[in-house]
């Protein structure tokens, strides 16, 4: 049986800055650089390409600085790629919008918007780029529904309150802002929005980063069920190599913003090929 990617990334590259035609022979792990010496343009990533299947979480590992949250960001249409593909092959999402075989970075700003409010959740590195935080977190759940044109506000509340309570967020604090929150509490009530639209890909970057261990450990306990219960396809960044060995099949090994390695995780981390990767777990050990 072939088994078909949900998602198709093929040679995603974002440049901050003009570029020059020297950048991608100038910077990457050869270089040890992600500045451009010619004309001084970041080159965040560059010629990453990858698959995410059905049902699986994927990692994305590596320094700071690598190009990680870069990667995560230009997946959910929040800045321009450079240059690069993704194709969806999904029968849900073709149900609502033909997307099929096309390249969604070529689609309008609209139909972006559109794929997003429906199929894709994000959790960001930053709470304050996730989360209003003078809103109530029932509130900012509610936001996200009604870009996924829910109209009723009892069923909205129904909606927050299941998700709020799913992320072990005492539904009794709904009306209360994120800004009263701790971080590991941010960090849920950003999973429950990310949840809010029955996504089919998620995308969680540093989720658990700074978050005491055994919250930690309750919130990669969320993410693991989540997978099994509702089949979600999720990428995971994190520089944590624990959290990667706890989550993933499979991992991405980025540098300068180049993947300097792909494959089984286990693998990777019994056996690194690349010495960056090397370096990267023995440091870990
Ligand atoms: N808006 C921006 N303008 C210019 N450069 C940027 C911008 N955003 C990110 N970069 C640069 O792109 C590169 C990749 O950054 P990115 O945030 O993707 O790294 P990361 O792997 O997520 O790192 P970390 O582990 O610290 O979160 C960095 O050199 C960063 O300085
Ligand atoms: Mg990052
Ligand atoms: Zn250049």
């Amino acid at each position: 049986m072939v088994i078909v990617p949900i998602l198709h990334v093929k040679n995603l590259t974002k440049i901050f800055g003009d570029g020059c035609p020297l950048c991608p022979h100038s910077t990457g792990p050869e270089y040890e650089t992600n500045v451009c010496k010619h004309c001084g343009s970041v080159v965040a990533c560059s010629d990453v390409s990858f698959e995410l299947y059905p049902g699986e979480i994927l990692g994305i590992v590596g320094e700071s600085g690598s190009g990680k949250s870069t990667v995560v960001n230009l997946l959910h249409f929040d800045w321009e790629v450079t240059s690069g593909e993704m194709f969806v092959q999904n029968t849900k999402m073709n149900g609502s919008i033909n997307i099929n075989e096309k390249n969604l970075f070529a689609l309008s700003s609209y139909q972006k918007r559109q794929i997003r409010n429906s199929f894709m959740g994000i959790v960001y590195q930053n709470p304050y780029l996730g989360l209003r935080m003078d809103v109530s977190s029932g509130g900012n759940i509610a936001e996200r529904l009604i870009m996924a044109n829910w109209r009723s506000i009892a069923m909205m509340r129904d909606r927050a309150s299941e998700l709020l309570e799913k992320t072990e967020i005492p539904v009794k604090r709904m009306d209360e802002p994120p800004r009263n929150f701790s971080g590991g509490m941010q960090q849920r009530v950003q999973i429950a929005k990310a949840l809010s639209n029955n996504p089919l890909i998620l995308l969680l970057d540093e989720v658990t980063t700074g978050l005491d261990v055994s919250v930690q450990a309750r919130v990669l306990d969320l993410i693991r069920n989540l997978q099994r219960e509702i089949n979600l396809s999720i990428i995971v960044v994190s520089h944590d190599l624990g959290v990667i060995r706890l989550l993933t099949k499979r991992t991405i090994v980025m540098k300068y913003g180049r993947i300097v390695e792909i494959g089984l995780t286990d693998q990777i981390l019994e056996d690194p090929q690349h010495p960056y990767t090397q370096i990267l777990v023995s440091s870990q050990l």
